[in-house]
């Protein structure tokens, strides 16, 4: 039997008080629908459809991709009506699983347990047990399986008291589903259509209704406000790391790290307190990341040392590289092994040979820097001329001294020696001295001004 998965991302979400539909706010450093998308991919569906309405365009931009079937709401009438509108074009012969789009921490295990355990011909509802089910739709159970659902507003007193909530996530024929969904009405305390009302009427067609428990109630979180988003955080943060610390991962302190996307490490890699972690970033063996840096889109290698408050971003580096502390990497950064960039250093689209140094204060932009090359302190590439950026290059070996300015396009032979405090405009051969300053002199019989005395 096929399998369709309709997640329901309709609804306003106005207890976020936010112009940003609910199922868009970041979590993970990726909107909350993405991440029920990529639990759904992995379920094997033929067939995957997001209902959406409140925030239309928006919502629909934000997710490209060419294998979601969408599905317009215009009106949130409640549950039931938002998955009728993804019936049309629902195969009849395939088994739909219910979603709901602000529910972004489910597993894929408990949605494949769900399915293993529900035969074809049967209905299932994911529920978990809650200390306070306050807000929730109470499972009401008989012998064999769930009777109803009645929302919190609809309970009676003993109702009331039901522990065992409704996470949202159903999983019924569709050929079945479709039938009972024509037939909802909206006799309720919020005038919906209820998608839950259609247990009962399984029930009353004699099918059985599964009650699957998931193990957790952090799984089955709906986020609604912005405390709810920010719990969620923490509970995906907390499963993240706990994945990499199996891996051999070490942290200083596991709820003080954040990874906003993929963070891919080798073995003896340690990661200290307050490092973020966004988009794709990988870490070689023996790496060791100081607190309060943030590294995005970034690839290390083996043994890097990352000291204290750096930023780094696209940029890449090879083995036993030492970046920091305050150093910053932009985009196009590329360390080969063995090279050191200090502080208050920042590197822009320029590569780096194996054993340089670029120790202080410095500005590296649009260069190439060979092997063996110390850049003293307080070096310039001056790559822009308000119009166009242009290279410099370092031969390997060279040296520059401190507070060198290179106006590029301009080029320092191999083995060359700055001196410091050189503007270079024209190209330094190798394996010479160039100097370019001033000679110095000091003025005999020169006065300090004094300070007028007021008439
Ligand atoms: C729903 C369930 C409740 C369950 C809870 C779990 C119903 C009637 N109630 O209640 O039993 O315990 O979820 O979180 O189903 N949506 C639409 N269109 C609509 C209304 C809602 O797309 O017209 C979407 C929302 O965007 C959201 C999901 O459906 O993703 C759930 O809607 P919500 O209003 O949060 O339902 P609850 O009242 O929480
Ligand atoms: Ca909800």
């Amino acid at each position: 039997m096929g399998l369709s998965i309709v997640i329901l991302a309709a609804g306003q979400g106005t207890r976020m008080r936010s112009a940003l539909p609910k199922v868009l706010q970041p979590l993970a450093g990726k909107p909350v629908l993405a991440h029920v998308l990529a639990c759904s991919r992995k379920l094997g569906a033929d067939d995957l459809c997001v209902v959406y309405g409140h925030g239309g365009e928006t919502v629909k931009a934000a997710f490209p991709e060419s294998d979601i079937r969408w599905a317009l709401q215009a009106e949130q009438l409640g549950t039931g009506h938002a998955v009728q509108q993804a019936m049309p074009n629902t195969p009849a012969t395939n088994k739909v699983l219910v979603l709901t789009g602000d529910a972004p921490l489910l597993t894929v295990a408990t949605l494949k347990r769900l399915l293993a355990e529900t035969p074809d011909d049967d209905m299932a509802v994911l529920t978990v047990d809650m200390d306070d089910p306050s807000g929730y739709g109470r499972i009401v159970r008989q012998e064999g399986g769930v009777k109803c659902i009645v929302e919190q507003k609809d309970t009676s007193a003993a109702q009331h008291n039901i522990t065992e909530i409704n996470s949202g996530v159903i999983l019924c024929p569709g050929d079945r589903l479709k039938g009972w969904l024509n037939n909802l009405g909206t006799d309720n305390s919020q005038g919906e259509y209820y998608l839950t009302d259609v247990i009962a009427m399984a029930v009353a067609d004699q099918v059985t209704v599964h009650g699957i428990k998931a193990d957790t109630s952090v799984e089955v979180m709906g986020i609604n406000d912005k405390k709810q988003l920010a719990e969620a955080e923490r509970a995906l943060q907390a499963r993240l790391v706990d994945d990499l610390m199996k891996q051999g991962v070490g942290f200083a302190d596991p709820a003080r790290v954040d990874i906003r996307g993929t963070l891919k490490c080798g073995s003896d890699v340690f990661i200290d307190i307050n490092a973020i972690f966004e988009g794709e970033v990988e870490l070689g063996d023996g790496s060791k990341i100081a607190s309060n840096n943030l590294i995005r889109d970034s690839k290390l290698g083996a043994n890097s040392i990352v000291h204290s408050n750096c930023h780094i971003e696209g940029a890449t580096s090879g083995a036993d590289c030492e970046i920091g502390p305050f150093a910053r990497l932009r985009p196009g950064a590329e360390l080969a092994n063995n090279v050191k960039v200090g502080n208050f250093v920042e590197i822009k689209k320029s590569t780096i040979a194996d054993g340089s140094k670029v120790s202080h204060l410095t500005y590296i932009g649009d260069a190439q820097i060979g092997m063996n090359v110390n850049v003293g302190a307080g070096t310039i590439t001056c790559n822009y001329d308000g119009v166009n950026k242009h290279k410099t290059t370092i031969g390997d070996g060279a040296f520059i001294g401190s507070g060198v300015e290179l106006v590029a396009p301009v080029e320092v032979g191999p083995g060359a020696t700055i001196g410091a405090g050189a503007t270079l405009t024209k190209s330094a051969p190798e394996h010479r001295l160039t100097i370019e300053r001033a000679r110095q002199k000091s003025i005999e019989g020169w006065k300090r001004p004094v300070k007028k005395e007021p008439k």
